[in-house]
C-alpha cells in the first residue's frame, strides 16, 4: 500500500485579546487526534498542527488562526490530503493590546476583524490534494454543509452537530463530491476516524 501524506488540524484556535485574555471555542481536538492516529496506524505519514499539546503525538504547535494558517500553508504543497478538523475562529480582535486591558466602570467594546478561511484558501490553491472540512450545524445540517463544500471547493465535507464538541462520541454525515450523504451512527471518534481515513484512501489510492 502507498504511504500517503495526511495533513491534520486539531483544537480551537486562541484569538489574544491582550497578553492574558483570548477568545476560544470548546473543541477538545479529539476528532484531529483520532484522525492522526488512524491515519499511523494505516502506516501513513502525517503532520498535525495544533493548538493543544498531546503527548502521543508529534505537532506543529499553534495558538491563533494567522498560525495556523502559516502553517498550513508551509507543509499544504507537499501533502496529499489536508484535513482541517480544527475549530478555527472565524474572528480575532482587529487590534490586540500590548498591555492588560483594566478594568473600568463603562462597557467594553472589542472590535473584531474575520480571520482567513484556511479551508477556502486551500480549496482555491490545491492542484492535486483531496481537502476535507469539518460542518458543525444547529440547523439544516445538509444543506449548509453543502453549501460549504461547494463555495469552498472541497473534496469532503463532514458534518456534526455542536452535541460533539468535547465529546468521546460523536454521530456524523458525509459527503464526497458527486455522491450521496452517508451517516455514520453514533460512535466512538477513534472508531469514525478509522472510517474516514479508510474512505479517504480509497480516493487517494
Ligand atoms: N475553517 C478554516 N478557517 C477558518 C474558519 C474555519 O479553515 N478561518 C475550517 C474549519 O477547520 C472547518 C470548516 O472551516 O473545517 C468550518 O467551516 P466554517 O465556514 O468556518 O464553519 P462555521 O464557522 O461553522 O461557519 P458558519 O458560522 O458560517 O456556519
Amino acid at each position: 500500500m502507498a504511504k500517503l501524506h495526511f495533513l491534520i488540524t486539531a483544537g480551537g484556535t486562541r484569538e489574544y485579546i491582550d497578553p492574558v485574555r483570548f477568545i476560544t471555542n470548546a473543541s477538545s481536538g479529539k476528532m484531529g487526534f483520532a484522525l492522526a492516529n488512524a491515519a499511523l496506524k494505516t502506516g501513513h505519514k502525517v503532520t498535525l498542527i495544533s493548538t493543544i499539546k498531546n503527548p502521543e503525538f508529534k505537532s506543529v504547535n499553534v495558538e491563533s488562526a494567522e498560525q495556523m494558517f502559516k502553517a498550513v500553508k508551509k507543509y499544504f504543497t507537499k501533502c496529499d490530503c489536508l484535513i482541517m478538523a480544527a475549530a478555527v475562529s472565524d474572528y480575532t480582535p482587529a487590534k490586540k493590546s500590548k498591555i492588560k486591558i483594566k478594568k473600568s466602570t463603562s462597557n467594553l467594546t472589542i472590535k473584531l476583524k474575520p480571520t482567513t478561511d484556511i479551508l477556502k484558501w486551500a480549496g482555491k490553491n490545491k492542484k492535486n490534494q483531496i481537502v476535507v472540512g469539518f460542518a458543525l450545524e444547529d440547523r439544516n445540517l445538509r444543506k449548509n454543509a453543502e453549501k460549504k463544500l461547494q463555495s469552498k471547493n472541497l473534496d469532503m465535507i463532514i458534518a456534526n452537530e455542536p452535541s460533539a464538541i468535547g465529546s468521546e462520541k460523536s454521530t456524523v454525515q458525509i459527503k464526497r463530491k458527486n455522491s450521496d450523504w452517508r451517516i455514520l451512527p453514533k460512535a466512538d471518534k477513534s472508531f469514525l476516524a478509522k472510517r474516514i481515513i479508510n474512505l479517504l484512501c480509497q480516493d487517494l489510492l
